[in-house]
């Protein structure tokens, strides 16, 4: 495992619980709209499911108990999240990997009706590769479906409700975050554009389906919005969208 790689396992491993059953599905994202809202899923009854950073558990979950998927299958980069999703998915019997996306760790080819990613694909450290990874893994006719930070919003600030670009959109870079969720857990991502989503994906082999720039999600809709200068919050998602949501066939 390269070094970048090794630095952000060791922080998830700590900031884990911070992320149980946080940003998973129905919800796609913080203030989205859900999938019952959206409705993005194909059939997945009795269908084989890939969870690409499955975190705590609760979309593979969903997908047994709400989507009727009858084989859960998941890669996370993180110990301390295999753990906390075992105990999530008690008595479902899923298969769960302890491995970085990016790399092959022999899953069966041609194999999935569908593989997924709430929020955890911006994390690769290499989106070429786990693009072709996630292609081999789908059956022909099968379909991949993921959301994430839409790659714009990282860089729209608020200070005292007025909103600006931080940085460069333009220049793709590592970004560090010396610390997460208050804690010493540094954490190094890669900043992309909409732009290289789109295009891996179509190198990759994938047919795009779906492109969702979320509203805010219904639950929020009546809900006040005060002026906010948090990294997410309704006030920012009120006047852009939190979350980029992507569905491509193989
Ligand atoms: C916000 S959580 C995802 C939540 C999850 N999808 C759910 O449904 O609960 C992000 C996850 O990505 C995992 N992750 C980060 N980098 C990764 C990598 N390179 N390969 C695999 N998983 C990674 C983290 O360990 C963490 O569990």
């Amino acid at each position: 495992m390269n070094q970048l790689l090794e630095s952000n396992r060791k922080s998830w491993n700590k900031i884990a619980h911070y992320f149980n059953g946080v940003d998973a599905l129905p919800s796609y994202g913080p203030f989205t709209q859900t999938e019952d809202e959206l409705k993005l899923f194909d059939n997945l009854q009795n269908k084989k499911v890939l969870d690409i950073g499955f975190g705590s558990g609760h979309s593979l979950k969903y997908m047994a108990e709400e989507k009727g998927a009858s084989e859960l299958w998941g890669v996370d980069l993180s110990a301390e999240q295999k753990s906390a999703a075992e105990k999530t998915l008690q008595g479902l019997e899923p298969r769960l990997f302890c491995a970085p996306m990016e790399q092959e760790i022999d899953l069966p080819q041609d194999y999935f009706d569908c593989v997924y990613s709430i929020y955890a694909l911006g994390w690769t450290t290499d989106l070429k590769t786990t693009l072709h990874l996630i292609y081999s893994y789908l059956k022909v006719g099968g379909s991949f479906l993921f959301s994430w930070d839409h790659p714009l919003y990282a860089h729209i600030k608020s200070e005292n409700g007025v909103l600006t670009l931080d940085g460069s959109y333009q220049q793709e870079r590592l970004h560090t975050f010396g610390k997460f969720k208050g804690e010493d857990a540094p954490m190094i991502i890669h900043t992309r554009k909409l732009a290289t989503y789109i295009n891996e994906l179509i190198q990759a082999g994938f047919t795009i389906e779906k492109v969702v720039e979320s509203e805010v999600g219904e639950r929020f809709k009546a809900e006040d919005a005060p002026v906010s200068d948090r990294y997410y919050s309704l006030y920012k998602t009120r006047r852009f969208p939190s979350t980029l949501i992507i569905k491509a066939r193989k």
